[in-house]
């Protein structure tokens, strides 16, 4: 296969793979520590979706009013239904407040108080006092937050003299048994394949919202790291958890910020009621996601949906002085006028629950090693191999991510990833070279796709499986409505046989490209579907109408999902972590979310 695709070999001490937040600033941490690091991207880096991240990055900084990383911590366990691993929580919102720091000293631009301190907004599930009252907890840059932080983050990487490999498309994994030790790319530009061994690689690559008709994500937002993951037989873990932002553009899908409803913004339904007052009477609007996006869904269900086919809900934000919306929420003033058409100093934005984030991913430990979990050890480490960003399930966000911990995780495991790696990468250290046939797997699928004469576009097949993930697997679920995702997902999931390529050259073929991530994307599609069809509780973003109460007996526990080579898919699971860190504070026992 290699004489067909001649390959260029580099070798790296890490390979960080995907430009995003977390990309980035692991690539940072591990470029200024001195260890030879590659960063390799699919776009330019600062096209990485983390530049669409609006509202803000939490952090317990109590600029605007009293605040506490616990109470963040409670926060985060509750709006992720005890699902999340309490030690990894500990660590991220304790972490939260020298991160923002440290990338204000960094330059992110972000907006300031009279005092010059940084602006925080209240977000859906933040309070002060365990629920008491609203946080004022979300550092902001406007409503660019994630644009400022990413441009930051690629300035600092090139400062420290990073190198990067722009327009690269990573096929897949070199596997050495169970340890990874590279990864094989095709550079866009000019067609070439290139093989990168490492000592350590780290998938930053970012969610799967693709996979869905409606989203919020980026067309780059393919999971393509989690899909290799699944090729090299490791598992994936809680993928059936998907989360639905309340407000996206009716039609278009996109992101209208929930820092709207911090600054004042609020929902009603056609008959001009604050409906969310019915659902979550002391949060109402900022209760969190899940709550809010099964309200609006009931809302649409029972005939109170606006426009004439009653089927989205208003965001109102009219009321709001002009002069807050230019200075504070300018982004999505342009948003709603370029994709809904609408002056939102005079009218309410038309929007809908839409597929935001995906909380499950790579099992990770705190530090971004990922996790090859056995029966007898559920904590192990598969070497070689890290997950950071929304790549990875440490898992922060567990059944429900609350809006800003996702920038937040993004800064806290991209730093986390890069600590550790100075403590187990030796710069310099040699490698064992790889076998001439290492990267014969990846180039023979590569080969494959390629030269496909099937009778049907990448593009109809791809629709095909998003739209049986958004009619099947969407907020509310039930097993016959899994059951028949399971089975259509499935033929959909064999008319890839039937792909065809239109083109053959390797030179921007954009078609093959989306092929390749179209075999990303049904992967995930696959272990998801089976993952809800598993889980006989409703738990966070996982809502089962048959199953309708949380289980904490039975169900307080991750699901990991397998993949063989054959596409069959093994569930099994590991414990949730109900342990803490420190002495500084003490787990939080389940209880009922009220909101
Ligand atoms: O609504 C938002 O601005 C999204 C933020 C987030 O997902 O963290």
């Amino acid at each position: 296969m290699s004489a067909a695709y001649p390959v260029t070999e580099h070798v790296y001490d890490v390979v960080v793979v995907g430009a995003g937040g977390a990309g980035l600033r692991a690539t940072l941490g591990m470029s200024a520590a001195g260890l030879k690091t590659a960063c390799i991207s699919k776009v330019y880096p600062t096209r990485s979706h983390t530049v669409s991240a609006q509202g803000g990055i939490g952090a317990a900084l109590g600029n605007m009013g009293e605040d506490d990383w616990r109470w963040h911590m409670y926060d985060t366990v509750k709006g992720g239904d005890w699902l999340g691993d309490q030690d990894a929580i500990e660590y991220m919102c304790r972490e939260a407040v020298p991160a923002v720091i440290e990338l204000e000293h960094m330059g992110v631009p972000f907006s300031r108080t009279a005092e010059g301190k940084i602006y925080q907004r209240p977000f859906g599930g933040h309070t002060v006092q365990f629920g008491k009252d609203p946080a004022h907890r979300s550092a902001s840059a406007a409503d660019r937050t994630g644009h400022a932080i990413l441009h930051t983050l690629y300035q600092q990487c090139l400062k420290h003299a990073a190198e990067f490999f722009v327009e690269y498309f990573v096929i897949d994994l070199i596997m050495d048994g169970k340890t990874c030790r590279g990864i094989v790319a095709w550079c866009l530009e000019d067609g070439s394949i290139h093989r990168f061994r490492a000592q350590l690689v780290v998938m930053a690559t970012g969610g799967y919202g693709r996979a869905y008709f409606s989203c919020t994500s980026a067309h780059i937002c393919t999971g393509d790291g989690n899909a290799m993951v699944l090729r090299a037989e490791l598992p994936l873990q809680d993928m059936e958890f998907i989360q639905f932002h309340p407000t996206g553009i009716y039609g278009a899908g996109c992101l209208i910020t929930e820092g709207v409803r911090g600054e004042g913004g609020y929902l009603t339904n056609s008959e001009g009621e604050r409906f969310m007052e019915r659902y979550a009477p002391h949060a109402k609007d900022l209760a969190s996601r899940d709550v809010v996006s099964r309200a609006m869904t009931i809302e649409i269900r029972e005939g109170r949906g606006c426009g004439p086919k009653k089927d989205f809900i208003h965001l109102h934000l009219e009321h709001l002085d002009p002069a807050v919306i230019h200075l504070r929420l300018p982004g999505i003033a342009d948003i709603a006028r370029i994709f809904a058409g609408v002056d939102v100093t005079r009218e309410p934005i038309p929007v809908l629950p839409t597929v935001h984030y995906n909380m499950g991913g790579i099992p990770t430990n705190l530090h971004g090693e990922a996790l090859a979990p056995t029966s007898e050890d559920t904590e192990r480490v598969a070497p070689g191999l890290m997950a950071i960003g929304e790549a990875a399930c440490v898992s922060v966000h567990g059944a429900n991510r609350l809006g800003t911990n996702s920038l937040l995780d993004l800064v806290v495991f991209g730093r986390a990833a890069a600590l550790r790696a100075q403590e187990i990468v030796r710069p310099g250290a040699a490698q064992k070279p790889l076998p001439p046939s290492a990267d014969d797997k990846a180039l023979a699928r590569l080969d494959h796709v390629r030269h496909a004469k099937g009778k049907l576009k990448t593009g109809e097949i791809r629709l095909a499986m998003q739209r049986v993930m958004q009619e099947h697997c969407a907020v509310f679920r039930t097993a016959e409505l899994l059951d028949e995702g399971v089975r259509r997902l499935d033929a959909v999931a064999s008319s890839t046989r039937e792909i065809g390529i239109g083109d053959r050259s390797m030179i921007w073929n954009s078609d093959l490209v989306e092929a390749l991530e179209l075999e990303n994307l049904m992967a995930q599609a696959t272990v998801a579907l089976r993952g809800a069809r598993a889980r006989t509780e409703s738990r966070g973003a996982h809502a089962r109408e048959d199953f309708p109460k949380r289980d904490d007996q039975n169900w307080m526990k991750h699901t990991l999902a397998w993949m063989n080579g054959g596409g069959e898919v093994e569930l099994g699971y590991r414990p949730v972590h109900s342990f803490t860190l420190s002495n500084d504070v003490q787990p939080f026992p389940p209880k009922e979310r009220v909101y």
